[in-house]
C-alpha cells in the first residue's frame, strides 16, 4: 500500500467519525459561538468541538505531521506533511438547518500554502446524504466503492455551473459582475453553500464547472484533489480585481478554458 492510499484510509474514517458528530450535534441544536472575519462569518460550538476531535484522531495515530484547520489554526510538524482541515464546511447552512455541509480532510506535502503544496489524499464527507467522497494522488476518486470522472461533454444548453460569495460585503460587487460574465455559458448555477462539496460534485460529473473567489486552504485542499484525479482541471490565480484573494476555477477538460477566461483568472 502507498503512503497516500494510507493517508487516504485515515482521511476517511476520521472524516465519518467527525461527520457523524456534526449531524448528532446538528441534531441537538446550534448554539453559534461566535463570528469572525465579517458579521456573515459564524462558528458554532459544533465546529469547534468537531475540529478538536479530527485534531486530537490525527495526532494520536500520525504524531509528527502538521495541521492546518479553519478553527484552531497551524502547527508545523516534521514528517513533512500537514492536514488542512475543515471541520464544517458550510457552516452558515449547519446552523439554519440546511443539510448541505460536509468535513473536508486532506494531507497534503510541503508547504501548507495552496500553489505549493502536493496534495496526497482527500476526504469530503456529507453527512445528511451519507456519501464519502476520497481521493489519493495517482490512485483516482471515488464516491464510496465507485470511481469518478468528469463531466465527458457539456450538452448544447450548456454547463451546469456553481458558485459562491465570500463572507465581506464589499467583494460582492465584483462577484455579480463575473456571474454576469459567466452566465452565457450556463445552462443555469447552483450556490450550495459548501465549497468542498462543490469541488466534489465536479469531480463525480454532478456539475459541470465551479469559480469562486476566496476560498482559504481548507475549503479548497481535499476538493482540488478530488477534481485532479477526476481527470477535471483545477487552478487558481489572481482574479482581475485583486491579488489578495485569488479565484479558483474548477472544470471538466471541455469546459475549463472558456470558464476560466469568462471568471477572468488571472
Ligand atoms: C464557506 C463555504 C461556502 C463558500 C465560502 C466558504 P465555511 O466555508 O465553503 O460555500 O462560498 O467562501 O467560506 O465558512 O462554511 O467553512
Ligand atoms: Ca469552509
Amino acid at each position: 500500500m502507498s503512503l497516500a492510499h494510507d493517508l487516504e484510509s485515515l482521511a476517511i474514517d476520521i472524516a465519518r467519525e467527525a461527520g457523524e458528530l456534526a449531524r448528532n450535534r446538528r441534531e441537538a441544536g446550534v448554539a453559534i459561538a461566535a463570528t469572525k472575519s465579517a458579521i456573515a462569518d459564524i462558528v458554532t460550538e459544533a465546529d469547534r468541538e468537531v475540529e478538536a476531535t479530527i485534531r486530537a484522531r490525527l495526532a494520536a495515530a500520525r504524531p509528527d505531521d502538521g495541521f492546518l484547520g479553519e478553527e484552531t489554526g497551524a502547527e508545523r510538524g516534521t514528517s513533512g506533511i500537514t492536514w488542512v482541515v475543515d471541520p464544517i464546511d458550510g457552516t452558515v447552512n449547519y446552523a439554519y438547518g440546511i443539510p448541505t455541509y460536509s468535513v473536508s480532510i486532506a494531507a497534503v506535502r510541503g508547504e501548507p500554502t495552496p500553489g505549493e503544496w502536493e496534495a496526497l489524499a482527500a476526504a469530503v464527507f456529507h453527512p445528511a446524504v451519507d456519501e464519502m467522497f476520497h481521493a489519493a494522488a495517482g490512485e483516482g476518486a471515488w464516491l464510496g466503492g465507485q470511481r469518478l470522472a468528469v463531466s465527458a461533454e457539456i450538452g448544447p444548453a450548456g454547463a451546469l455551473l456553481a458558485t459562491g460569495f465570500g463572507y465581506d460585503p464589499e467583494t460582492h460587487a465584483g462577484d455579480l459582475e463575473r456571474v454576469g460574465r459567466v452566465m452565457p455559458l450556463a445552462r443555469d448555477l447552483r450556490r450550495g453553500g459548501s465549497a468542498a462539496l462543490d469541488l466534489s460534485y465536479v469531480a463525480a460529473g454532478r456539475l459541470d464547472g465551479y469559480f469562486e473567489r476566496g476560498l482559504q486552504p481548507w475549503d479548497l485542499a481535499a476538493g482540488s484533489l478530488l477534481v485532479s484525479e477526476a481527470g477535471g482541471r483545477f487552478a487558481r490565480g489572481a482574479d482581475d480585481g485583486s491579488r489578495r484573494s485569488p479565484l479558483v476555477v474548477a472544470a471538466a477538460p471541455g469546459l475549463f478554458d472558456e470558464l476560466a477566461a469568462a471568471a477572468g483568472l488571472g
